[in-house]
């Protein structure tokens, strides 16, 4: 991707220069109520699986429901009211969740969040990449996504993503209408530092 989008440029100021795909990742709440192919969907599970991990343990898993068939109602009943009130129309709902122990040794993974968090964003700038938004919550309820979805205790539920085309602004309450666009970032003063912690 060579180009930052119109309104990635117009509201994301980067101190130093970087790939355009970084910054043109963002999360969008407006999703067109239209089918993605499971060629496009395999490809973001695809791109999530390449993320690097404590000896290649690989804890990501991607539980997913699409849309108009019987796994979405009980995918989007799991979310808050307030994140139900953008992700109706979303075709796809994913639930991520991280295998706590090794699966070699069963020993536990200190680092299986961090993993896991890896392959999100790898999913996330694929999505970019193909034109899809993919818009990462955590307003759910998790103890129910993990009764109902059967997930066992040594696997931790991490978030939810709701995939789809980019819709209309103005299809969002006025609300959410203005909180949709790129949001910044804190300086690079406020978050490296050499040497020693020294801020
Ligand atoms: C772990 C996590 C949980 C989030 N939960 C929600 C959520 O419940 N609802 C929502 O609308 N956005 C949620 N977000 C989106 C964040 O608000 C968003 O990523 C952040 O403001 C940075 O903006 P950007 O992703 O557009 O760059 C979540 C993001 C992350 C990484």
């Amino acid at each position: 991707m060579k180009e930052l989008s119109k309104e990635v440029k117009e509201n994301r100021k980067p101190e130093y220069e970087i790939n355009p795909l970084i910054l043109n990742r963002w999360s969008a709440r407006s999703i067109k109520d239209e089918e993605i192919s499971d060629e496009k969907l395999m490809s973001l599970f695809e791109a999530a699986k390449w993320a690097p991990s404590s000896r290649n343990g690989q804890p990501w898993r991607f539980i997913y429901s699409k849309k108009n068939t019987k796994y979405w109602d009980t995918f989007f009943d799991f979310l808050t009211d307030s994140n139900k009130m953008w992700c109706k129309n979303a075709p796809v709902l994913i639930v991520i969740i991280s295998r706590k122990n090794f699966e070699q040794d069963n020993q536990f993974s200190r680092n299986h969040s961090f993993d896991t968090g890896a392959a999100w964003e790898n999913l996330a700038l694929e999505a970019t990449r193909i034109g899809l938004v993919a818009h990462p919550i955590g307003g759910f309820n998790v103890d129910k996504a993990r009764r109902i979805l059967e997930i066992p205790n040594d696997y931790e539920v991490e978030i939810m993503v709701a995939v789809g085309k980019r819709g209309e602004k103005e299809a969002l309450s006025e609300n959410l209408q203005q909180r949709e666009f790129p949001n910044g970032r804190k300086p690079l003063k406020e978050i490296v530092m050499e040497g020693k912690f020294n801020i």
